[in-house]
């Protein structure tokens, strides 16, 4: 099952440049693609919000993605392993900084996975009707009173994700992969194409596309970059883990481009099927966490073959939130499988065991354990999370961009960059990039999130 791919290490190997891309964009795809980007979109004036996000993907996205995967690559580790092999030690806090965030954001992403995979299960029976009608609006709040509802369905999830990591890069994570990203966007294309073509299907373009400047103030420039890094998975070492398993002769910068523009596309099909149904409802488009839990359903109640696009949106949920949930659980068990020699079966099963375990005050954050607060008045589950993508993951692409540009031979970054493509001309812009534009405005984010402005 794992293939032996240095004298060593029994590490795996996707098995071709397809294996990589589905794998990679299977972990940039998400959660964050489905419900965040579309509403942020509307809160922050659409068309400039949207031009402005596709600008930071190309200016940090793609450079910080290439030096995730370059240093994988080279050095087929782990995170820390990486860091480690690379500089004797003192850049593996960046490293560490990954394999933390893996954990602590996997513990809380199968608490909201599970909230879809309990929405799959109700649309499958049909309850998104209209004679259910009057009672969907309460699903949610139900739900989240419930201690034993959201630990099973938080169980359940984390079993699929532990289900697909036990069976190793190429049986497990890279088919496993290869069976839902085409799926996923089967199902994208489908309801977007049904959203254009309804009543509130022109609103919802003009709103997405038509740039209005004056709304592009910084907390919008702001946000759209600190969204650009978490909806690409980069900041805590997932793409140089999934580098690690890439052939040699793959061109990286290839790949990079690929993931990055699947990862822009998949939020704008989401956009293009969530806002025209908002809009031929008159709803609020930002309603937030809300609105694929609460108003989507409300809407899939009232309208004509709504049974049918329940099932559809919430399994296209279900299996984007499972191909980034594989690659976060991927961090930890490599490090174990690199670093401490466990076997990928012992090591997925443990680690899955214990972020379980660490995500169950997070399952019952808004039930047994609602009137605990920590960060700024927040709940568990929100502090985690808040913790992990405004501290943990700026912070750590940061620690990859300075190190990248600053610390890594030119060499090394150069061969790496040109395997598999005749020459790769672009060194120079890339190199410029990664050595100062990434890590300046990744700072500020850091510093704007951490409140210094
Ligand atoms: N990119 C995913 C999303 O958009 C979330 C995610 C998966 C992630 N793996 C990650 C974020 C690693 C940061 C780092 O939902």
């Amino acid at each position: 099952m794992i293939q032996s791919t240095s004298p060593t290490h029994k590490r795996g190997l996707w098995s071709s440049r397809l294996g990589f891309i589905m794998a990679s964009a299977g972990s940039a795809i998400g959660l964050g693609n489905i419900w965040k980007f579309p509403y942020i979109t509307g809160m922050h004036g659409g068309g400039a919000f949207v031009l402005f996000f596709i600008f930071c993907i190309v200016t940090v996205g793609i450079p910080l993605m290439i030096a995730e995967m370059i240093i994988g690559r080279h050095t087929r580790k782990d995170p820390v392993g990486a860091f480690r092999k690379l500089n004797q030690g003192r850049w593996v806090l960046a490293g560490w900084l990954g394999i933390i965030a893996g954990f602590l954001i996997l513990s809380y992403y199968c608490v909201i996975a599970g909230w879809a995979v309990n929405y799959l299960w109700l649309a499958l029976q049909g309850t998104f009707t209209p004679e259910h009608a009057a009672k969907v609006p309460q699903l949610f709040t139900g739900l989240l009173a419930s201690d034993v509802r959201q630990l099973f369905w938080q169980a359940v999830f984390m079993g699929m994700t532990v289900f697909i990591v036990i069976g190793g890069v190429k049986s497990g994570l890279e088919r496993a992969n290869k069976i839902m990203m085409p799926v996923l966007f089967m199902i994208l294309v489908i309801l977007a194409t049904m959203g254009l073509r309804s009543p509130g299907g022109t609103t919802a373009l003009s709103f997405l596309f038509s740039p209005d400047w004056s709304k592009l103030d910084p907390p919008a420039m702001l946000e759209a970059l600190g969204h650009a890094f978490f909806s690409l998975s980069l900041g805590m070492g997932a793409m140089l883990t999934y580098g690690s398993y890439a052939e040699e002769k793959t061109s990286i910068p290839n790949v990079a481009v690929t993931v990055c523009f699947m990862d822009t596309l998949v939020a704008l099909l989401s956009g293009l099927a969530i806002f025209p149904i908002v809009f031929t409802y008159g709803m609020e488009p930002a309603a937030g966490p809300g609105l694929v839990f609460k108003t989507l359903p409300i809407l899939f109640s009232q309208m004509p073959g709504g049974v049918l696009i329940a099932v559809l949106f919430f399994l296209l949920l279900v299996f984007a939130a499972l191909t980034s949930s594989i690659s976060l659980l991927e961090v930890v068990v490599a490090y174990y499988c690199d670093e401490n020699k466990w076997g990928r079966k012992k090591a997925t099963l443990i680690m899955g065991g214990i972020i379980f375990l660490v995500g169950v005050p997070s399952a019952l954050s808004n039930s047994m354990l609602k009137d605990l607060h920590f960060i700024g008045g927040r709940n568990f589950l929100d502090s985690i999370d808040f913790l992990c993508t405004n501290y943990i993951l700026p912070l750590g692409g940061l620690f990859i961009a300075i190190f990248t540009g600053w610390a890594l031979t030119r060499g090394l970054a150069k061969g790496e960059l040109e395997k598999g493509a005749v020459r790769f001309h672009l060194y120079p812009a890339w190199h410029f990039l990664i050595k100062y534009v990434s890590p300046v405005l990744v700072a500020l984010v850091f510093l704007n999130k951490a409140g210094f402005f």
